[in-house]
């Protein structure tokens, strides 16, 4: 598909003389994207794994334990993408610490910020009088994403003013050189607009479309892929095709990364919106259906547990109680548990160890004190995908 997507633009950076790319607006044209019935095919696999996951959603009746373990899982991955070295057991450890004296290094803050930044964006979106999905909301978003130590010189929350380039240590061998930052005001406008458009192509498209324009346009100095990706998080929840933040669409961009960064620079070397969008209908139908099956493993897994857990001889009550509170504190400290309990440290400890016994907790740090357990099972299956490349 030949297809001219943009301009370039002549600049000196960096003492070198490059070419920046300045994508022309959303949609493509001249020629449209070309709805063909392969496209077709993939949109139509793409919504209907997308409804089963809708579906499994609301038929799992504790959607918040799912809501809390892929939210980390997308968190995780979609960091890692471009380097942060923590994994989710590594996020899951941190967050057990209830005496918030573990290590924090700086890939877990990033994960943690992730977080807050997606709670902050959804928060808006779903209150009436909160920011519309806009540029603000965005750069706040990012404000939050990039909060502390590495972020700290990348201008949180702010459009760059400088020259940025992708993919090599010096422009002139740059993969890509996004476009100067005094194009990035109208750009970013029409970007927004795009976003409140009335457009006949299909939604779950659109929001295809609109990941590539971010990146090509690289707003920030630093996580324009995670703010990128946050926003296909955002448009799906928000226009309705998700019901729940479910998808962990960053695990299909890690596992196939060269794919996809392939991908995203052939729309602008070749105006290959097509290639781009049969990618990315195939990673929404893969992870969509992963995420569907995950869930209702691990649905099955606890509800097996609980019977072991009920059945067993020295079952008490506090013992089942904290059980169910596994799937949102699959890792756990003691210290963690009597608080969880408001109970005393023996009566915590006699639990713990009546769900070790029972082969669900398993200790994981090889530690005499400050011991963490895990419920081994249940995390073997949620960390699929997520360890360092
Ligand atoms: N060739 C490319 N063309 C356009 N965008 C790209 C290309 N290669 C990588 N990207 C995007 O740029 C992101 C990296 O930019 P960066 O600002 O460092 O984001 P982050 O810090 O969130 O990973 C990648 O995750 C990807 O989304
Ligand atoms: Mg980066």
């Amino acid at each position: 598909m030949a297809r001219n997507t943009g301009s370039y633009e002549t600049i000196t950076v960096a003492g070198e003389t490059v070419k920046a790319f300045v994508p022309h607006s959303l949609p493509p044209s001249r020629p449209k994207l070309a709805m063909d019935s392969k496209l077709e095919q993939l949109l139509g696999a793409a919504t209907q794994a997308l409804s089963r996951l809708n579906l499994a959603g609301r038929m799992i009746p504790s959607l918040d334990w799912f809501i809390y373990a892929f939210v980390r899982k997308e968190a995780v991955t979609s960091s890692q993408i471009e380097g942060t070295q923590a994994t989710l057991m590594d996020l899951l450890s941190f967050e057990a610490d209830e005496s918030g004296d573990s290590k924090s290094d700086v890939d877990i803050e990033e994960i943690c910020n992730y977080l807050e930044a997606l709670k902050y964006a959804r928060g808006h979106l779903s209150r009436k009088n909160g920011l519309p999905l806009s540029m603000r909301l965005l750069n706040e978003t990012h404000k939050r994403l990039m909060k502390g130590v590495r972020g700290g010189s990348k201008q949180p929350g702010t459009i760059r003013r400088s020259q940025n380039w992708i993919g090599g240590p010096r422009p002139g061998i740059a993969r890509f050189v996004p476009p100067p930052p005094q194009a990035l005001g109208r750009l970013l406008s029409d970007f927004e607009k795009y976003i409140h458009a009335d457009d006949k192509l299909s939604q779950l498209i659109r929001i295809g479309l609109l990941h590539v324009q971010f990146e090509t346009i690289h707003p920030y100095l630093d996580g324009n892929g995670r703010i990128g990706r946050l926003l296909i998080t955002l448009l799906l929840e928000h226009w309705g095709l998700l019901e729940q933040p479910l998808l962990y669409l960053s695990l299909y961009f890690k596992r196939n990364r060269d794919e996809y960064y392939d991908r995203l620079s052939r729309v602008r070397t070749h105006g290959d919106w097509e290639l781009w969008t049969q990618f990315f209908l195939d990673g929404i139908a893969t992870i969509a259906d992963e995420a569907a099956g995950l869930a209702q493993e691990l649905f099955g897994l606890v509800n097996e547990d609980r019977k072991k857990v009920i059945d067993a001889a020295e079952a008490t009550v506090i013992t089942v109680r904290l059980f169910e509170q596994l799937p949102l504190h699959p890792i756990l400290t003691m210290p963690g548990v009597v608080k969880m309990l408001d109970t005393t440290k023996p009566t915590a400890s006699k639990a713990i160890a009546a769900l070790e016994k029972l082969g669900i907790l398993v200790e994981q740090s090889g530690r005499k004190r400050d011991r963490s357990f895990g419920y081994a099972a249940y995390l073997e299956k949620l960390r699929v995908g997520t360890e360092l490349f």
